[in-house]
């Protein structure tokens, strides 16, 4: 979601005349997009912002701006106008579009510019023109903010209620980038499966009337929430032929009791249940997860069903993260916060499960053939190229085709080694 805000305030600069520069303290003007889901990244920040005091006092007309969740929080806006005065602008995450404005009033003021909103309704989505990273595959927001209230989360907050926006919009929007050359996109909201348009349309309308787009050949899409996945989405997987084989079902812990302290609405069974339908729809589907470690009054019995749901659903890749307690959010309450030893120690130990488990599954590539659209030239070696299959494998592989010839293009690769988080092979005809 944040390289997507990225991508189109690049657009927007872009548009007044802007152009890319790769180092932050020589540029005309630096934008930080910040993210607030875990603590190490709010550090990051304020570290960040201190290192360009320098260039702000020997490049006055240099601009400095803040942008993303962290600003959303009242708290950082007055630690940045107390203790980084340099910081020119700070908007937030639901007025990227008034980003030309923004500038304009700084210049014509002189004054710091502060503008942060909450819940704005007018995300014209319909109205950016981004610029993309990739020009084979592209990020497409289909739906914005959060309702959910996980009660460790603090993306409620910062990104405010959810809104979906028009299928008919989304599938412009596509229909365009398809004829610019992308065959993949990626759609994006915090849970999809929760998408419902202003007509009615669900999230498996949308990606039906997605996969009848001509020229376009992979779909995906992140976040599902277990609560909504629907049996409807789940039979995508059967008739929508461009849809990837791959899902990431975040399952948060494998213990109904803190599940419900998560305020997740599904529970262990519940959650098995869809793996299995999941399965059966698409029996070579790929499954990524998120679990946190040490939520509040998280017991080793709790622990040890996580651990458990893990064996039982033998995920092919995992992000694990520490509990990290966000002001505001229900969960920095509760009282029973289990100690850091505690924490490192069991994600120590989730870490060496799920590693395990991936590098076992990932065996089962080894010797076959796969289709492989190739993302990326190694730094070192023009003949390796990475790229990923149907099921978000990365490959790393060698071709005897020039960079040219195959970046963006769908290839035939042979897995030759298996490794814990990417398979290497070669490229066959
Ligand atoms: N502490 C640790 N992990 C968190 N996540 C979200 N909030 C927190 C938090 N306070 C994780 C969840 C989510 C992923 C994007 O980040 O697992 O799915
Ligand atoms: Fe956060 Fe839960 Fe919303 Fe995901 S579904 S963004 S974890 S509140």
């Amino acid at each position: 979601m944040n390289e997507h805000d990225s991508e189109n305030i690049a657009g927007l600069l872009e548009a007044l005349g802007y152009e890319n520069c790769d180092d932050p303290y020589k540029a005309d003007i630096t934008i930080i997009n910040t993210c607030s889901v875990r603590d190490n990244a709010d550090k990051r920040f304020f570290g960040t912002l201190g290192q360009f005091k320098k260039v702000k006092k020997s490049r006055p007309d240099f601009m400095l701006c803040v942008c993303g969740c962290m600003p959303q929080q009242p708290r950082v806006v007055e630690e940045i106008n107390k203790r980084f005065s340099w910081v020119d602008i700070v908007f937030g995450t639901q007025n990227i579009a008034k980003l030309p404005e923004l500038i304009e009033e700084r210049q014509k003021t002189g004054r710091r510019v502060r503008a942060i909103v909450d819940n704005n309704p007018n995300i014209d989505e319909d109205e950016m023109k981004p610029v993309r990273m990739h020009s084979h595959k592209a990020l497409v927001n289909i739906t914005y903010g959060c309702n959910n209230f996980c009660t460790y989360c603090i993306v409620p907050y910062t990104r405010g209620r959810e809104k979906s926006r028009m299928l008919s919009s989304v599938c412009d929007e596509i229909r365009s980038l398809v004829a610019d050359g992308v065959i993949e996109v990626m759609l994006l909201g915090q849970n999809v499966d929760s998408y419902r348009d202003a007509a009615g349309h669900s999230f498996a309308d949308l990606i039906k009337a997605v996969n009848d787009i001509e020229g376009l050949e992979r779909i995906r899409f992140m976040t599902s929430h277990p609560k909504d996945i629907s049996d409807e989405m789940i039979d995508c997987f059967r008739t929508c032929s461009k849809l990837c084989h791959n899902i990431h079902l975040p399952v948060q812990s494998g213990s109904d009791r803190l599940l419900k302290r998560m305020n997740r609405h599904y529970d262990r069974a519940a959650y098995l249940e869809i793996v299995d339908k999941l399965r059966s729809a698409a029996p070579d589907i790929t499954i990524s997860t998120d679990i946190i470690v040490g939520f509040p009054g998280e017991t080793e019995e709790d622990f040890e069903e996580t651990l458990d749901i893990a064996r039982k659903v033998r995920y092919d890749s995992a992000f694990t993260f520490i509990y990290s307690p966000r002001e505001g959010t229900p969960a920095a309450r509760f009282e029973d916060q289990i100690p850091d030893d505690v924490c490192h120690e069991r994600f120590d130990r989730l870490v060496d499960v799920m590693n395990a488990i991936s590098f076992e599954k990932n065996q089962e590539y080894t010797g076959n053939i796969y289709e492989v659209i190739a993302e990326g030239v190694s730094r070192s070696d023009e003949t390796t190229v990475s790229g990923r299959t149907d099921g978000f494998k990365l490959v790393n592989f060698t071709t005897d085709k020039s960079p040219e010839e195959i970046m963006g293009r769908k290839v035939k690769v042979r897995i030759t080694e298996s490794k814990t988080f990417s398979l290497e092979g070669v490229e066959v005809e």
